[in-house]
């Protein structure tokens, strides 16, 4: 991607490529002759869509690794995997992530948990290990898949807006310390909003919730997929992927709290 990886083969690992956002993004690496690395949690549904991938890009060079990202152990093992099969990493897209839904007392403490280990633990750890090994081997992006959740409080999804506050956070102040030392790696936050098309509102619970069917600022794993990567390729440290995302963002800084408040805890429950 960068005039540095220019003579070699370009490679991406993506956590989570196996469906949604991550699928979706493979697609558009593949059309640029990427060698994928894919790292997800069921093997069989990884075969699966390897098989469907390939079935598009049938000379692509793609490879997986089943693991689930909660184990204290996973980063270190996906780092070490990544440079068994690739000398050099040319993205690493953090991409993975669950949700969790509910009165927040009330939802179980473990699955809670699980989530800041997947969404924020291992985008941690991951991007801790993968600098140091891009920038000695002469560059890299990591583009790290945040939320419009990020930005504005979450009634019934406030552990998962936090996670989701603190990859763009921590995104957003890595791409300026990294620019001010000229790093040759680039950091990436994406926030997409709610996506109606992937299977996050089921294993986070969320189904039946009407932020996904909100015409304020929903949008598909498709769009989401084209604004990322085009934003990635555009050197853009931070992407609010959708046009109605995109809108929205803008009118919310100048909507009242109270006004906010009470938008979005409508738009946080279950339609009737
Ligand atoms: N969907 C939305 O409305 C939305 C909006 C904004 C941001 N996001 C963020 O976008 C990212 C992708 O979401 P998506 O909508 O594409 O969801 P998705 O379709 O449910 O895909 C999630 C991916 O993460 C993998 N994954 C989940 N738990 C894992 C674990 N413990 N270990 C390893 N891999 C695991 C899944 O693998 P398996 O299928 O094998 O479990 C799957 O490949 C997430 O970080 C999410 O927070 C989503």
């Amino acid at each position: 991607m960068d005039d540095a990886s220019s003579s070699l083969v370009d490679s991406v690992l993506i956590t989570g490529g196996s469906s949604g956002i991550g699928f979706e993004l493979s697609k558009w690496f593949a059309k640029d002759g990427y060698r994928i690395l894919w790292v997800a949690l069921e093997p069989d549904e990884l075969e699966k869509s390897r098989t469907d991938l390939l079935q598009a890009y049938p000379n692509l060079d793609i490879q997986f690794l089943a693991i689930d990202l909660s184990s204290k152990d996973a980063p270190e093992r996906i780092y070490n995997w990544t440079y068994d099969q690739v000398d050099r990493l040319t993205v690493l897209v953090n991409n993975a992530g669950i949700g969790t839904y509910g009165q927040f007392e009330k939802n179980d403490r473990a699955a809670d948990l699980r989530m800041i280990q997947i969404n924020v633990n291992a985008v941690y750890e991951l991007t801790h290990r993968f600098i140091p090994r891009m920038e000695a081997d002469g560059g890299g992006r990591i583009v790290n898949i945040s939320s419009a959740a990020s930005y504005l409080p979450l009634p019934y999804a406030g552990v998962y807006a936090a996670t989701k506050a603190f990859v763009r956070q921590l995104s957003e102040s890595l791409s300026w310390e990294l620019q001010a030392r000229d790093s040759s790696v680039k950091i990436t936050a994406v926030c997409p909003a709610a996506i109606g098309n992937t299977q996050f509102q089921k294993t986070a619970g969320m189904e039946g919730v009407r932020t996904f069917i909100s015409p304020l600022a929903r949008t598909t794993v498709e769009e989401v997929a084209q604004d990322a990567y085009r934003g990635i390729k555009a050197n853009k440290d931070l992407i609010r992927t959708g046009f109605r995302f995109r809108v929205n963002y803008w009118v919310s800084r100048f909507t009242p709290r109270f006004l906010a408040r009470r938008i979005l805890a409508w738009e946080m429950k279950r339609a009737e």
